[in-house]
């Protein structure tokens, strides 16, 4: 008989406790203990079986020189902004978790992926959506892909049993927190199944060398059960981000043991699909008319990739005490503080001004080298002067107006050069740094007050 015992997780780092409490002692969080029920003689069986730890009695240390290098093989995805995430494709045995809010697209990338994978077996595993869902949503695709299963199903061991039967070479789960084991007594998606059908995954993965893809949902305040108490089992974290409302989807690894974490795949979700964006640049930048006040272009940094960016601001007279002051896609706190370095260093009065900040595209940015270009769009609105079409921007502003030096100015100011733009401003204080390799004319300025002077006057 299954001795049942009852145990109660957080919700949010997944720790245990053998009775409720209010707060988390670990991460802190309060009121997130679940009581759920956990089947103890299986929890036994799997001890005694010697799941968590293998003891293999002849193991021996060995040089790490005659350990054999294991050769990674790599499964081409067809996809480049997913290929640059995984660190070149997928890595045989290997578990992925793909997280992201709901509706970001999480099941649009992976049907577009399976369905690209033209000549290899994929299996498709949906427990959100029937197959009727999942078919239309791939005639919206419009891609054919004969080896294509999907399948219908919430539990593991008839997952693991159909997979056998079919030998796919890659299996996609959507998603984790509909999937049960038979092992765990509570309801799916709470921490100890989400844990226990990862765990159980796992293991399949390293045994049968199919890679898996997780889809987990994570909500706004990240309170779900899972990817959080996943990441250290999984092999990659990739994260699906964005804004519903814009059509830019940035793909970023959060971790990765088979390659780097600062890597970012860009797509545009389209009628067909997530179009992979390969120039961001450009799309970013098209929109544009050069006559108009209160725009400037940064060159920014997104983990490994430099692209420019758009940042625009609106200074008008306020009507009301208080003068308002709101950022979309960058934060408010340090407008309020670039604002200040205006007003104090450089003479300009924003008392009684509203101040609004937009990065186009609905993008977030948090690369400190686009303060300079968010100050010349503020002035440039401020005054009523437009900056020049051909002008980009690439430094930190500090307290006392410092124009201050930014990582890889190298990549920022290239990408600028090949998109055409004829000057950019950076920081005088970026050393070691060789101008004569770019035709586009690189100004070094070390203070606002000079940037000001030289763009209006
Ligand atoms: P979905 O993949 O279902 O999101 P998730 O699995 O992360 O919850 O996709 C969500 C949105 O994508 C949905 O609102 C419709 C939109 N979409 C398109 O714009 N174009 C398309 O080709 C498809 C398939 C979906
Ligand atoms: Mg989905």
């Amino acid at each position: 008989m299954a001795k049942l015992k009852s145990v109660y997780f957080c919700q949010s780092c997944g720790n245990q406790s053998p009775k409720w409490i209010g707060k988390c002692p670990v991460c802190g969080e309060w009121n997130t203990y679940v009581e759920e029920v956990v089947d103890k003689t299986e929890e036994k069986l799997k001890e005694k079986k010697g799941y968590s730890v293998k003891r293999n009695e002849e193991a021996k240390p060995i040089p790490i020189k005659e350990v054999h290098e294991l050769e990674t093989r790599r499964i081409d995805t067809h996809d480049t902004e997913l290929n640059r995430v995984l660190g070149g494709g997928i890595v045989l045995g290997s578990l992925i978790l793909i997280g992201g809010e709901p509706g970001i697209g999480k099941s649009t990338l992976m049907l577009q992926v399976a369905l690209k994978l033209k000549g290899i077996k994929i299996l498709y595993v949906t427990g959100e959506e029937s197959d009727r869902q999942i078919k239309l949503r791939a005639d919206r695709i419009g891609i054919k892909n004969e080896n294509c299963y999907i399948l219908t199903e919430t539990n593991t061991q008839a997952i693991f049993k159909q997979a056998e039967e079919l030998a796919p070479d890659i299996i996609i789960i959507d998603s984790i927190q509909t999937l049960h084991t038979v092992y765990v007594e509570s309801p799916p998606g709470s921490v100890s199944q989400v844990r226990e059908c990862t765990a159980e995954l796992q293991r399949y993965s390293k045994e049968t060398s199919i890679p898996i893809f997780l889809i987990g949902h994570i909500t706004k305040d990240g309170m779900i059960a899972g990817p959080k108490v996943l990441e250290h089992i999984v092999d990659t974290v990739l994260q699906f981000e964005g804004d519903r409302n814009y059509t830019y989807r940035i793909l970023r690894t959060i971790k990765n043991r088979f390659g780097s974490t600062s890597e970012i795949g860009i797509y545009e979700m389209i009628g067909d699909g997530l179009r992979p964006v390969i120039n961001p640049s450009e799309i970013l930048l098209t929109q544009r008319d050069d006559d108009l006040s209160g725009i400037a272009i940064a060159s920014m940094m997104e983990g490994m990739r430099p692209f420019l960016i758009e940042t625009q601001a609106l200074v008008t007279p306020a009507f009301y005490g208080t003068p308002q002051r709101s950022s979309t896609g960058f934060d408010a706190r340090r407008l309020n503080m670039l604002l200040a370095v205006l007003e104090k260093r450089a003479g300009f009065r924003f008392g009684t001004k509203d101040a609004f900040l937009n990065i186009a595209g609905g993008l977030r940015v948090e690369d400190p080298a686009i303060d300079l270009a968010v100050m010349a769009a503020l002035a440039s609105s401020y005054n009523d002067i437009f900056v020049p079409g051909k002008i980009a921007f690439a430094a930190e502003v500090g307290l006392s107006g410092e124009v201050r030096a930014v990582s890889k100015i190298d990549q920022r100011v290239s990408e600028a050069d090949k998109l055409g733009f004829e000057k950019i401003y950076i920081s005088k204080f970026n050393q070691k740094f060789d101008a004569k390799k770019f035709n586009i004319e690189v100004v070094n300025i070390s203070r606002v007050q000079q940037l000001m002077e030289e763009l209006f006057g």
